[in-house]
């Protein structure tokens, strides 16, 4: 693993792409939060380099933080159990939330994460996630995302903040993994 280019069978999102989805989504979201208490929540660490880009294509007052969140471990299917690692530094009570996300996938994540920080009284929350795997939505989850950078197929990704065993993260595109890696 000398070289983590050479571990990725092929790219799904190019840096280029990667751009043009977060001018897209800033000017969205700065449209749709005027006037509001923005407080951007990354969910981390998957969402690290697509917070720092995206909230710098947003022209509002706002603030941000992070939440550590464990539901994977090194595998690459999810456990649905979520356990929370690090806590957000103070109260988003009357906040306009936006939980920004790496990857939606079977959902449980977020679904858990929204309703803890709906009883936390927030104004309100949405969800801006760069990738939706749509297809993998669990029956039980009712998620909808407001934001979505770009839909992806069924195959395990990495790159631009998202790992495999915690590696890959620093990738500067969204690769499909090779398969041998994992397998
Ligand atoms: P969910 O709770 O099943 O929606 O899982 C979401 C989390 O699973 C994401 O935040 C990622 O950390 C991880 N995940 C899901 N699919 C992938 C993938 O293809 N590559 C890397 N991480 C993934
Ligand atoms: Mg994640």
């Amino acid at each position: 693993m000398a070289n983590i280019h050479e571990d990725v069978e092929r790219i799904l999102v190019t840096e280029d792409e990667l751009r043009e989805i977060n001018r897209r989504l800033g000017a969205q979201i700065t449209e749709d939060f005027k006037g509001k208490k923005l407080f951007i929540v990354g969910i981390l660490k998957g969402s690290i380099y697509f917070m720092t880009d995206l909230t710098r294509n947003i022209d509002l007052p706002l603030e941000i933080d992070f939440l550590g969140v464990s539901s994977y471990g090194s595998s690459t299917r999810s456990s649905g159990q979520v356990r929370i690692l690090k806590d957000l530094d103070k109260s988003i009570e009357g906040y306009d939330v936006l939980l920004i996300e790496d990857i939606l996938d079977t959902g449980r994540t977020l679904s858990y994460v929204s309703e803890m920080l709906m009883n936390r009284k927030a104004n309100s929350i949405s969800i801006c996630t760069l990738l939706d795997k749509p297809e993998r939505r669990a029956p039980d989850v009712n998620i909808v995302p407001k934001y979505v950078g770009c839909d992806v197929p069924n195959e395990f990704v990495v790159g631009y903040g998202l790992d495999y065993d915690q590696k890959y993260r620093n990738l500067p595109y969204i690769g499909v993994l090779k398969r041998a890696i994992y397998e």
